[in-house]
């Protein structure tokens, strides 16, 4: 079987790199992929966004199955543009359809879908301009702090967290006016839910499910979660708190009723489920859906798969994925981000990237913002290299990940020296 896996960063590396171990996997090819995707595939030069051409990379390579790594193809409607498709509708997809998509696409689309089907998540009122004066008084009604998120996508910036009330009634005003273009014409006000995050991953065929290693990710770009929020910048799995009970509540509270709920609306959904949680004393509340694995989640949760992955994702494609084997590692892994000096602001691009020999081999290096420049690897991105490394405990996975990559070096390469630290010796 071909896999076309859609995509270029950290986390389409490591599908890849994964889904390339399978034997029923006679070759990856990777759209548009990266320096690093290279070397586990063929890369095509591809832009996502044109269905068109990635159709024409389907048939002319003989593509059976398409794994889509970002969200945006999804909202765009890729799932329904195969369905609808003549020439490919026997290919098949993973991922949701445009509706089913609507869950990452729309903040309040998906509030809406928890509240129906009892789903726990923050209170929440919606807001456009038409009742600004309702939304203003709402933000009266609720403790500091105040969450305001734009409806659409928004590049992962569309959430203030804000201490202050007036800042809060202004930020409101400046986001239904379209500081956030488009993707704030709606915004979901919050509660604050107070807690600890963790990223939970669950692969379902839209009846059944498996659920792959949980992780924890760290956002800002500061030690100590200072700073300003980034797309990620290392992740570790599994995550302590996480415990068979606690998985218990998420499976009976989240897990089910979000897939009787996508049942009921006939949303056709073969595809990955990103639960963004906030533990709350032991309990689980989401705090968003995503329609997609998480980047650098997938970095280390694709080293805690032991079983064959592209097995799971052919059969989970063909709705049968209650016959699919699945084991996870029982290792801790630890994901370190290597990013560009300056991220998550302006950065450079075009350093020449060096040092990659001199990583264990024991370590799983996957490349997010790289590409080839002639011979040379050079950066083309603010997140540019995610080591993983794995070991018994956080402590001897850290060890390792840290010391690994300290080998590769580039310009400006910036990281955060506390992946992990948090949660040694964490008490629920
Ligand atoms: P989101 O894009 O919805 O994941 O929000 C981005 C980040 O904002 C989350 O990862 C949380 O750290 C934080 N956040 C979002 N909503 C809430 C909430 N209701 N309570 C506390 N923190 C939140
Ligand atoms: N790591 C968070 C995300 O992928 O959205």
């Amino acid at each position: 079987m071909k896999i076309l896996v859609l995509g270029s960063g950290g986390r389409e590396h490591a599908l890849a790199w994964k889904i390339a171990q399978s034997k029923r996997v006679s070759k990856v090819y990777i759209a548009p992929g990266n320096a690093g995707t290279a070397s586990v595939g063929e890369n095509l030069a591809i832009n996502v966004a044109d269905f068109q051409a990635v159709k024409d990379a389907v048939l002319k390579n003989q593509i059976a199955l398409v794994v889509v790594g970002p969200e945006q193809p999804l909202v765009d409607g890729i799932v329904d543009f195969f369905k609808n498709d003549a020439e490919l509708k026997n290919v098949k997809i993973i991922g949701p359809d445009k509706k089913g998509a609507q869950l990452e696409g729309s903040k309040a689309f998906a509030k809406q879908f928890m509240e129906k089907n009892g789903i726990p998540t923050a209170k929440c009122f919606t807001v456009t301009v038409e009742n600004l004066n309702d939304g203003l008084r709402y933000l009266e009604t609720l403790e500091t702090p105040y969450v305001l998120k734009a409806d659409g996508l928004a590049a992962g910036k569309g959430v203030l967290i804000l201490n202050d009330l007036n800042e809060a009634k202004s930020e409101l005003k400046e986001m239904l006016s379209g500081k956030f273009g488009s993707a704030s014409a709606k915004v979901v006000i919050e509660q604050f839910l107070k807690g600890i995050e963790v990223s939970m991953f669950v692969l379902t065929d839209g009846e059944n499910y498996v659920i792959l290693p949980e992780a924890k990710d760290y956002k800002r770009i500061g030690d100590g979660d200072t700073g300003l929020n980034t797309g990620g910048m290392g992740a570790v799995s599994p995550v302590p708190f996480v415990t068979p009970d606690f998985v218990e509540k998420v499976e009976k509270r989240i897990i089910k009723p979000t897939i009787q709920g996508l049942k009921n609306e006939k949303i056709d959904y073969k595809g990955f489920i990103f639960l963004g949680l906030m533990n709350c004393g032991g309990n689980p509340y989401v705090i968003e859906y995503n329609v997609r694995m998480g980047d650098p989640e997938t970095e280390g949760v694709m080293t805690r798969i032991d079983s064959d992955f592209a097995e799971l994702l052919e059969k989970c494609a063909e709705g049968r994925l209650n016959e699919a084997h699945y084991q996870a590692s029982p290792d801790t892994s630890v994901t370190v981000m290597l990013v560009s000096g300056g991220y998550p602001e302006a950065y450079k691009k075009g350093m020449k990237i060096t040092g990659l020999e001199n990583v264990c081999p024991c370590c799983i290096v996957a490349h997010a913002g790289t590409k080839l420049d002639g011979n040379e690897i050079v950066t083309s991105g603010g997140r540019v290299i995610a080591v993983t490394a794995h070991g018994k405990n956080i402590e001897e996975a850290r060890e390792k990940a840290y010391h690994n990559a300290k080998m590769i070096v580039f310009e400006g390469k910036n990281y955060r020296h506390d992946i992990g630290l948090d949660l040694i010796n964490y008490n629920a």
